[in-house]
């Protein structure tokens, strides 16, 4: 896998005991995240369908390629700088499933595709394909071989970025009356609905992505009144995938959290028809202080991100998690009677969201042989750690 950034306070280091890694540090569990991958490429194979995983998630180019290597087709990022960082560290075909409007963004997307990497984009204004354009025209100076693809976003229902499913229709003729002189076509909808993800129950998210679905359908009639073909409807996340997949209506995949399983997507009722994913992703953290009533762990929320709720106690049902602020984690009993760990006990967090937990850390810890006994096989950088641009 790849180097870790030089720095002088590593966690730990390829070959080391588990029970060696300092702490707080950000630790997965190979075994479990390649339980995790293998799932999600044989549910899409399964299927008939495209996998281009979202690596906001584990930002991470050993990551990226691991999924590719299982039958990813490229995978997604939301901003510019990951997909840079990203196309650095060896990844060739990144798809940037996000808005971009300026000028100075815009060409640095050229400059990746001058460089020969496969790019595809989302838009969703007359704007953003016009100014793709001039970047694509300033950085080549003409037309080449590879265009980029360009999916026109839908919102389906989060009320985020996305035209108006009946609009989708003149928004694809634009890209096309422009030619593939202008260096890019139209490649098909973006159609992701984020709030349906962490719907609870099975049913709530089927009606969400039942709505988003009709949604799709409109903006193919759209399409269809303009004579313009869609190739491709993309979208989907680790939530209702499951749901997209029976549509008929998408084509392609990007689920990110899958790879971790954080304890938000734990807490949803499981999906009829999806794998089910294991918790791949933990903070090790040890006990620094003990009252009474309560211990105190050396991770705060600079380890674990909190915007979607704490971390729980990983195999301690029996213990309750409560913010302690920066550094600290206040740990208690969840009911009378149980003991509570002592000074200097390991324990391991399950992060409420993964995707801005990765974010705060440059390395992850790649461990095999489970988190009792395993041993570090690889620290695996987060190349794209901070690339909010
Ligand atoms: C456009 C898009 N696609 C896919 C995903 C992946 O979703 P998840 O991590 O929930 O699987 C996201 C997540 O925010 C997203 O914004």
């Amino acid at each position: 896998m790849n180097a870790p950034p030089p720095s002088f306070l590593h966690a730990a280091r390829s070959g080391d005991p588990i029970a060696a890694i300092d702490t707080p540090a950000l630790v997965v569990d190979l075994d479990a995240m390649e339980r995790n991958l293998a799932s999600m490429a044989a549910f899409a194979t399964r299927h008939g369908l495209r996998l281009r995983p979202h690596a906001k998630t584990h930002k991470c180019a050993a990551i990226a390629q691991r999924q590719i290597a299982l039958g990813a087709v490229g995978v997604c990022v939301q901003k510019v700088s990951e997909a840079a960082a990203l196309a650095d560290a060896g990844v060739s075909d990144l798809y940037v499933s996000n808005e971009v409007i300026d000028p100075v963004k815009l060409a640095r997307v050229a400059e990746l595709v001058r460089r020969g990497r496969r790019i595809s984009i989302a838009v969703d204004s007359a704007m953003g394909v016009d100014r793709l354009a001039a970047a694509l025209q300033a950085a080549r100076g003409g037309a080449s071989a590879t265009l980029v693809d360009v999916f026109v976003e839908i919102d389906v229902g989060q009320g985020r970025c996305g035209v108006r499913p009946g609009a989708a229709g003149d928004l694809a003729r634009h890209v096309g009356s422009l030619g593939d002189a202008s260096g890019m076509r139209f490649a098909g909808l973006q159609a992701y609905h984020g709030h349906a993800q962490h719907l609870r129950s099975a049913r709530e998210r089927e009606g969400a992505i039942g709505d988003a679905a009709a949604a799709v359908r409109s903006a193919l009639a759209a399409l269809d009144e303009v004579d313009v073909p869609c190739p491709l409807v993309t979208g989907a996340g680790t939530g209702s995938f499951a749901i997209e997949a029976a549509s008929g209506v998408w084509g392609e995949l990007q689920c990110g959290s899958y790879v971790f399983m954080d304890r938000d997507y734990a807490d949803n009722a499981p999906q009829p028809g999806a794998p089910r994913f294991e918790h791949a992703l933990f903070v090790k953290t040890q006990v620094v202080s003990r009252g009474d009533d309560h211990a105190v762990v050396d991770a705060g929320h600079k380890s674990h991100a909190i915007d979607s709720g704490l971390p729980v106690v990983w195999g301690r049902d029996d213990l309750g998690f409560a913010n302690g602020g920066d550094e600290h984690g206040i740990v208690r009993r969840a009911h009378d009677g149980v003991e509570l760990p002592e000074l200097g006990a390991t324990l391991w967090l399950v992060p409420g969201h993964c995707d801005p937990t990765v974010n705060l850390h440059d390395v992850m810890i790649g461990v095999r042989g489970g988190l009792a006994s395993g041993v570090v096989e690889t620290l695996l950088r987060v190349d794209a750690r901070g690339c909010v641009r």
